[in-house]
């Protein structure tokens, strides 16, 4: 897999598994990839295959303790999951911002929407109260609130979905953090607040120059969105590229199925007609061994595919988990 020196966020062989009765199972399994400054890097995947296990690892937001994180994933050159919980605490909301799918469930529902961002500046700066208000108010005028010092002293259920959302945006970016991410962001939102958000969040990364991880099921948010992107199945890479030659040059059958289910993408490659049947397994019916895409693609005989397959370059940042992606048709 890549890695590239320079990167902000570094994953090394991820594997984040879940206790289900009494046995681990993997739902993250073998991830590595860089982050760089300055990048929208999107992460997409159908449900279930694993990208908000991914996304909660790198801060260990995992609830619970039935959740097994092991790898390493290095943030400028420290690895996030050999620190001590007073360490980490300092890196999230700091460093590293999280925005999630459902506002409702990340924001206090007790606290007024000015407090809850006045509250990560207590955590993280010395700013004395006029400065943490100034602050709330520029940031909640700068994520678009049309009348920001109404918002400030609103309750969450008090704001409409994607006035939430904004609220959310506005306190994963009070610290300025030089990473983002976004599990999600705008799936919960009709169309057109969909469409604001992403503008949004555009325009908020190209100001502060920070880098995004955007989690997405959406192709069409990632063709709009982001610079480089990893195609998760199952709880691993199945191919990763830059955004324009992954649309155009699609080689992981599992993509070219992601692209052929939506017809109003421009792309190429053949087959691209055909959307391969099935869903992601659940955990714990997870091919243990060979290829877990293979029980979608039975018309292919064991020994015509690899059975576990490694990672081939396609071209220059263009990787692919399938070594006979060249040679499969589609039924
Ligand atoms: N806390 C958990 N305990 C057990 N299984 C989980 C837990 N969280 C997620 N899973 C399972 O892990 C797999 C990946 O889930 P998830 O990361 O939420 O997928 P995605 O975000 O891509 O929809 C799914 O099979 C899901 O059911
Ligand atoms: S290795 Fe075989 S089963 Fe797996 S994706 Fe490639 S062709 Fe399909
Ligand atoms: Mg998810």
């Amino acid at each position: 897999m890549i890695s590239i020196s320079g990167a902000i966020l570094e994953i090394k062989n991820l594997v984040t598994s879940f206790k289900i009765r009494g046995e681990y199972y993997a739902a993250v399994d073998g991830v590595s990839l860089s982050i760089h400054p300055n990048e929208v890097f999107a992460i997409v995947g159908e449900s279930g295959c694993g990208k908000s296990a991914l996304a909660l690892s790198i801060l260990q937001l995992h609830k619970g303790s039935a959740t097994k994180v092991e790898g390493v994933i290095e943030y400028k050159g420290r690895n996030l999951l050999a620190m001590r919980d007073d360490e980490l605490n300092g890196v999230r909301g700091k460093e590293i911002g999280m925005i999630f799918q459902d506002p409702l469930t990340a924001l206090n529902p007790l606290m007024k929407i000015g407090a809850q961002i006045e509250e990560s500046l207590s955590v993280h700066t010395d700013m004395n109260a006029a400065q943490k208000s100034e602050r709330a108010h520029e940031l909640l005028t700068s994520v678009g609130m049309e009348r920001p010092n109404l918002v400030y002293s609103q309750y969450p259920h008090e704001l409409s979905g994607g006035m939430r959302q904004r609220a959310m945006i506005a306190i994963a970016l009070v610290c300025r953090p030089s990473l983002v991410i976004a599990d999600e962001p705008t799936t919960a939102l009709d169309v057109t607040i969909q469409a604001q958000i992403l503008d949004l969040l555009r325009q908020l990364q190209r100001e502060s120059q920070s880098s995004v991880i955007l989690i997405t099921h959406d192709l069409s948010v990632v063709a709009e969105m982001a610079h480089r992107v990893a195609v998760m199945y199952a709880g691993q890479i199945v191919e990763i590229a830059e955004v324009g030659e992954l649309f155009h040059n699609p080689k992981h059958p599992y993509t070219r199925s992601l692209l052929a289910s939506n017809p109003s993408l421009e792309s190429t490659g053949e087959g691209l007609l055909h959307v391969i049947k099935g869903m992601v397994p659940s955990l714990d019916r997870m091919p243990r061994q060979g290829c877990r895409f293979a029980p979608r693609m039975p018309w292919i005989s064991p020994e015509a595919h690899e059975s576990s397959p490694v990672y081939h370059t396609v071209a220059p940042g263009h990787e692919v988990l399938c070594g006979c992606y060249e040679h499969f048709r589609f039924e």
